[in-house]
Order: structure tokens, then sequence, then C-alpha cells
């Protein structure tokens, strides 16, 4: 089961996945190309790995060359690990229930268009939640706002800073990505 990697950062959770697939916990899951919507370090990973990475520059027409790609690859799923652009148009459905989104809250609480990195540990905290996490979902038209697969919750700590929440979440987010990939790839082989 081929799986499309869609990143635009330093690429830890892709990390992840890599990790998970040499470790055979993937299930018939198979890494078969990674694409940024930016120069990213998450290439060099993809790239040590042996695994064929590009770039498909953020803007107009982004999602319908992803689709291209995804095709051309023969992609079973799609997995958003750390993506900042948004999917639209004809993707969201010719992949429908076949794309996964990593987001750094509890959804969905704290979601949607601006909500990412650093914003979101800072609205938690200003908050004052007790708890956050992380949260694997389908990704549908809207942002942030598909069927949850899985998530995984933290303590928020009276001293925590946006910085160390979001280094306690990073931690519970590359057990949930590896989690929901294998949940995926078993899913969508057994159709
Ligand atoms: C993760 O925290 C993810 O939730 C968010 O972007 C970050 C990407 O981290 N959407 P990395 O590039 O996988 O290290």
């Amino acid at each position: 089961m081929n799986i499309l990697v869609l990143v635009s950062g330093t690429g830890t959770n892709l990390q992840a996945l890599i990790d998970a697939e040499k470790a055979g916990r993937l299930g018939p899951g198979r890494i078969a190309g990674v694409i940024s919507d930016r120069p990213a370090y998450a290439l060099e990973r993809a790239k040590a790995a042996g695994i064929p990475g590009l770039v498909e520059k953020a803007g107009s027409g982004l999602s319908d060359r992803i689709l291209h790609d995804a095709r051309e690859m023969d992609a079973g799923f799609i997995i958003l690990a750390g993506f900042l652009s948004i999917l639209e148009g004809e993707i969201i459905s010719a992949y429908g229930g076949r794309i996964v989104n990593l987001h750094p809250s509890l959804l969905p609480k704290f979601g949607g268009a601006g909500m990412y990195g650093e914003r979101v540990h800072r609205a938690v905290l200003d908050a004052g939640e007790k708890e956050s996490g992380c949260t694997v979902h389908l990704v549908d038209a809207g942002t942030d706002t598909g069927p949850i697969l899985l998530q995984r919750k933290v303590p928020v700590l009276p001293t925590d800073t946006a910085d160390s929440l979001a280094e306690r979440i990073h931690t519970e987010e590359h057990i949930a990505i590896v989690e929901a990939a294998a949940l995926m790839a078993e899913r969508l082989n057994s159709k």
C-alpha cells in the first residue's frame, strides 16, 4: 500500500514514519514518495532513506499537481505530516476518506484557519487548558474539521511555555502518526 507523505518543515513526523516502516510497524504501508510545498529539511530525511522527494511550490494549482503526483505513484492514501498548505478541489473527493492530517491540539478545540505551530500552543496556554495533545483526522473540505481517527493527550503544566508544551506533544505525535498510518494501511488493504 503506497503512501504519499506531504510535509513543509523539519520532518520529525516523517522520520517517525520512515523508522516505523524500517521496523515493519506500518503493516502493508510503504512510503512511496514525499512532497513538500517549499524547500524543507524533511526532504533531506527522505533522500537519506532513499525515498523520492520533490517540491511542489505552494500557490495556485498546488492541490491538482499533488493529485497528479499521487496518481503517478499509485498512492493508496496520503498523510499530511506538518503540511502547511490547505488541500482543496478535486483531490478532496478523488482521495475521499484516504487523506489524514496531524494537528497539534485536541480537535475540535484550537483548530481551523491560521491555527498551526506555536499559535496553537499559545492559545491553549492563554485559555488555561489543563490538558492538550494531538489529533489525527481524515481531511474533508474544511480546515481541521474531518472525522477524528485518534488522539493522544498530555497534561499542561503550570510552568509550561508554548515551546515546552510543543515538545511534549511532539513526542505523542510521533506515536500517533505511526498508529494512524498502520491503521489506514491495514484498513484500505483489506478492502
Ligand atoms: C507538527 O507539530 C504538526 O502537528 C504540525 O506541524 C508540526 C510538524 O513537525 N502540523 P515536523 O515537521 O514533523 O517535525
